[in-house]
């Protein structure tokens, strides 16, 4: 069985954006409420007393929007200076990265996955959901810091919508020919957005393959990726290609994480909430850590099952009720 030690942490589920395919309108109506977040102390407290217990070394901040959190860089450093933290990254759409990235990387956080769903201004407004003008030139600058900072690896992904960004595959792919960048490019999941997706639909990772094949040659990439995607690279380019292909192929199997909400409900699956559980209500409620520690030992023991029961049911219909922006991804 797989090993289980990546937990990705939703640190708020508020965005400065209103990605189409992430947060279906109205999606704010259903924000945590202040109270019902964790805080600072519960977060550290679940972290140390369950999960690094029970072998998590790796740790992802996400959101909605991490950056948004009060105090992230304070937490950044807190979560970072554990000395079981092996690893700790974050997705960020890098909005405010900028004036933040030095004091990110000096609190201990040195990688970052950032979303870039185009290179031009208008298309990137539209995705965002027309949040403001000047917001693709924002998001630039705070990837062009955050490398001249020294993040590595800088990973950017970027959802392919058929009709929307699909066009642009080859310009972002071509990121990586001078640049030690790993672009990502991810198949759009029903998720988040149904109803964009039933007028889109998605493009399959290979198809995006063959195209850049067919312009610069493709090979596999010797750094294998620790997650989901597939990793390519043009030959000679200085970065990396990766596919993240969950639409066309099954890897759950080798699923390595959990997810933490901002209000504290541990789910095994991205897909699924099959057997979560409400770790802040029952850290409220006085339910000591080391009963809560055996409750997630069984959770972990019964993950597998629950991966694969929503891709044999080939739906997810049912099995999830949050949109991806309150899960973060
Ligand atoms: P690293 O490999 O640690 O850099 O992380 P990552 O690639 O998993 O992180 P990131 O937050 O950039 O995730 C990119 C996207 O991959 C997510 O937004 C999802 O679309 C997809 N993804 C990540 N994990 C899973 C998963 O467990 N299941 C499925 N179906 N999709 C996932
Ligand atoms: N399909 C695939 N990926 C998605 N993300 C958000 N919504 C979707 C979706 N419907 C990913 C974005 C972002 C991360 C937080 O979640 O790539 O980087
Ligand atoms: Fe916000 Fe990220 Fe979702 Fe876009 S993908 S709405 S930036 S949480």
């Amino acid at each position: 069985m797989n090993q289980v030690d990546y937990l990705r942490i939703s640190l708020i589920d508020r965005c400065n954006f209103r990605c189409q395919y992430c947060m279906p309108e109205g999606a704010e109506l259903d924000y945590i409420l202040k109270q019902n977040l964790l805080t600072d102390t519960e977060l550290l407290t679940l972290i140390t007393e369950i999960f690094i217990p029970l072998g998590f070394t790796r740790f992802r901040l996400t959101g909605g929007e991490p950056l948004l959190r009060p105090n992230v860089v304070e937490l950044v450093n807190k979560i970072a200076s554990l000395p079981q933290t092996q690893d700790l990254s974050m997705t960020t759409n890098a909005f405010l990265l900028a004036p933040m990235a030095q004091s990110l990387y000096d609190a201990g956080l040195h990688r970052l996955n950032i979303s870039l769903d185009s290179l031009v201004s208008h298309t990137f407004d539209q995705i965002i959901g027309n949040r403001g003008q000047g917001r693709w030139q924002a998001v630039w600058e705070g990837i062009q810091e955050a490398y001249k900072v020294g993040f590595n690896p800088l990973k950017l992904n970027v959802v392919v919508i058929p009709g929307v960004n699909d066009h642009e595959v080859l310009d972002l792919a071509a990121l990586t020919l001078d640049k030690q960048w790993h672009v990502r490019f991810i198949e759009f999941m029903p998720i988040g957005n149904g109803d964009l997706f039933g007028d889109r639909g998605w493009i399959s990772s290979e198809e995006l393959r063959q195209r850049i094949r067919n312009r610069w040659g493709l090979v596999e990439s010797k750094v294998p990726g620790n997650g989901p995607a597939d990793v390519f690279q043009i030959p000679q380019a200085k970065g990396t290609l990766g596919f993240i292909s969950q639409m066309s192929e099954c890897f759950c199997d080798r699923c390595n994480r959990m997810r933490l909400s901002a209000d504290g409900c541990l789910r095994p699956c991205l897909l699924n909430e099959t057997g979560q559980i409400d770790l802040k209500t029952a850290l409220r409620d006085g339910v000591s850590t080391a009963k809560l520690r055996e409750q997630v030992r069984g959770l972990l023991a019964i993950k597998p099952e629950i991966n694969f029961k929503q891709r044999e049911s080939g739906t997810a219909t049912g099995v999830y009720t949050r949109t991806m922006s309150q899960i973060g991804g």
